[in-house]
């Protein structure tokens, strides 16, 4: 049996584990936020007290390392990291590490992986592009720099897990947007057959409604 697949991509702020998250538990759907796994190999190399994270060579514990997804919340070696992965001390380093040729193969096999025992809705930045290429519905969100920095900023202060400032929460989200569109292996970029939905002015309910009604449509429900 062929599962069926939606791709969510789109930068830091656009809405996409949001969206992807109440779409996929409407539909019955299994919810993977590849962003999630990235942000928990990057735990594990600063757990592991890696030197010199931009040496591919020091990344072969992903093979004995696992990830997965309980009630929607990543775990690794069978611990739940989810809010262990959302700190600064993560964020300043995520982009760095799965920039890496060798992360990105290992990751994205895994996600591969996943998208073949479930239906799933999987979000993150080369999902269209590059790890399900024929994923049913290839969705490509986009905001605004100042709407993103505001979504992230207030998410940031009512989970208590940040104190940065809006200013710094805006220039730390352009600085990965330019790394993530600008790195050499699977770059965040649009698929050519992704319909794009500029968020900024919508609500989270309309956001999904679009989604869910093009899925619809497509499936002639
Ligand atoms: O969506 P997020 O902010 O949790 O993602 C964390 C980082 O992981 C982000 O800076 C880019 C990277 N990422 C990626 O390179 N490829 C993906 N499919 C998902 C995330």
């Amino acid at each position: 049996m062929k599962y069926q697949a939606i791709a969510i991509d789109g930068p830091a702020g656009s809405g996409k584990s949001t969206v992807a998250k109440i779409i996929a538990k409407n539909l019955g759907f299994t919810y993977i936020d590849t962003g999630a796994m990235y942000r928990a190999i990057t735990l594990k190399a600063l757990n592991l007290k890696i030197k010199d994270l931009a040496d591919e060579a020091n990344y072969d514990f992903i093979k004995s390392t696992t990830l997965d997804f309980v009630d929607s919340k990543m775990t690794m070696d069978g611990i739940d990291v989810s809010k262990e992965i959302r700190t600064e001390e993560i964020v300043k380093n995520v982009s760095l590490v799965s920039s890496l040729k060798y992360v990105r193969v290992e990751l994205v096999e895994l996600q591969r992986q996943m998208a073949k025992r479930a239906n799933v809705v999987m979000d993150g930045r080369d999902i269209g592009t590059n790890v399900l290429t024929d994923a049913d519905l290839k969705i490509f969100l986009t905001a605004t720099v100042d709407v993103r920095a505001e979504r992230r900023y207030l998410e940031q202060k009512e989970k208590g897990i940040s104190d940065m400032t809006f200013e710094e929460v805006k220039a730390d989200l352009i600085r990965r947007d330019t790394y993530d569109s600008t790195r050499k292996h699977n770059p965040l970029r649009k698929a050519e057959d992704a319909i794009e939905l500029d968020t900024s002015g919508l609500s989270i309910e309309e956001v999904v409604n679009k989604i869910t009604h093009l899925f619809k449509e497509l499936k002639h429900e």
